[in-house]
């Protein structure tokens, strides 16, 4: 009997390839890009590529839209709702590793540590010297969350630790992350002008795109560090670029940017202020594997028409 055909935007994780051995005939992406007369059961997105109503239209039979990850920004939602199709993605298993990726950033920014890491192996490091590289303090400092959801939450719990305030914004309050973890809710405005750190932990909507624009970051502190885990274009890249030039604000650290990757000659990678990551938020061995365990089973239960382990849309 055939197997499901299902494309995907490879090169696939080991892990996913495995969990999919047996069970379905993989096709490479070009066959959405290009369409096919052949049914199609699944798509599986691995990668972010970008999924649409005209991808949709070519691709007869698709039952499942399935996401290696939480954010579905790259998949047009109304297109799959009005198409009848199911998009699944992978919630609740990666708001840990994401936290902890944020906090590294964070701490990795204040205290200058991908400058410092650069200097001890470069030749210019002769001898010790407490006068270079001083940094920013974190304990005692205010933290603005962005973006109080299952993320947001856990950073707040990180951030407590380190002895910070936590503000937060939220299109909703959270009067339980109030309650259990004595965070105050603050208008946006406010944290901007408040805050010592600010983190994204937000999703990409009409609302957030832009959020962090020349404007938010001229009332933000000249000593404020902020930090993206969330998506690139919720901050302005020509707008901070310019911020961290003029010394508008300390520094940033970026987990995500607009575009990615940045080109490589782009002004704001040679700013020593800027500490910056591959969009590693998710990646470390276990929750990478959680997330292929219930990407795939979303997969296959679309396939067979059942109920999905996590549905969006
Ligand atoms: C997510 O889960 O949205 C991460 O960015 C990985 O895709």
């Amino acid at each position: 009997m055939s197997l499901p055909r299902v494309i995907a935007d490879g090169p696939l994780a080991e892990q996913v390839l495995e969990l999919m051995a047996g069970k379905v005939e993989l096709l490479p992406w070009e066959v959405a890009l290009q369409g096919t007369a052949e049914p199609v059961a699944g798509l599986f997105t691995f990668g972010h590529p970008l999924v649409d109503g005209a991808l949709l239209d070519r691709l007869p039979g698709l039952k499942v839209i399935s996401n290696y990850g939480v954010g579905v920004d790259h998949i047009r939602l109304p297109a799959a709702a009005e198409r009848g199709i199911p998009v699944g993605n992978t919630p609740g298993i990666l708001d840990g590793a994401t936290a902890d990726m944020g906090f590294c950033l964070l701490l990795a920014a204040a205290r200058r540590l991908a400058e410092g890491d650069r200097y001890a192996r470069s030749a210019a490091f002769t001898r010790y010297d407490p006068g270079y590289m001083h940094g920013r303090e974190v304990h005692g400092a205010i933290l603005g969350i962005i973006g109080m959801g299952r993320i947001g939450t856990q950073v707040a719990r990180r951030a407590l630790g380190f002895d910070m305030r936590v503000i937060y914004h939220n299109r909703k309050r959270d009067l339980e992350a109030e309650t259990s973890l004595g965070v105050q809710y603050s208008p946006f405005a406010d944290i901007l002008q408040t805050a010592d750190y600010i983190i994204l932990c937000c999703p990409l909507t009409a609302e957030t795109t832009g959020l962090i624009n020349a404007a938010a970051l001229a009332k933000m502190k000249p000593t404020a560090i902020l930090v993206n885990i969330a998506r690139g274009p919720v901050v302005d890249t020509a707008a901070l670029t310019a911020a961290l030039a003029n010394g508008t604000i300390y520094a940033a650290a970026l987990d995500v940017t607009d575009p990615e990757p940045l080109p490589r000659d782009h002004p704001l990678l040679t700013s020593d202020r800027l500490t910056i990551a591959p969009h590693l938020g998710s990646a470390t061995e276990q929750t990478r594997q959680k997330m292929a365990e219930i990407s795939v089973e979303n997969l296959l239960l679309g396939i067979a028409g059942q109920p999905l382990r996590h549905r969006v849309g």
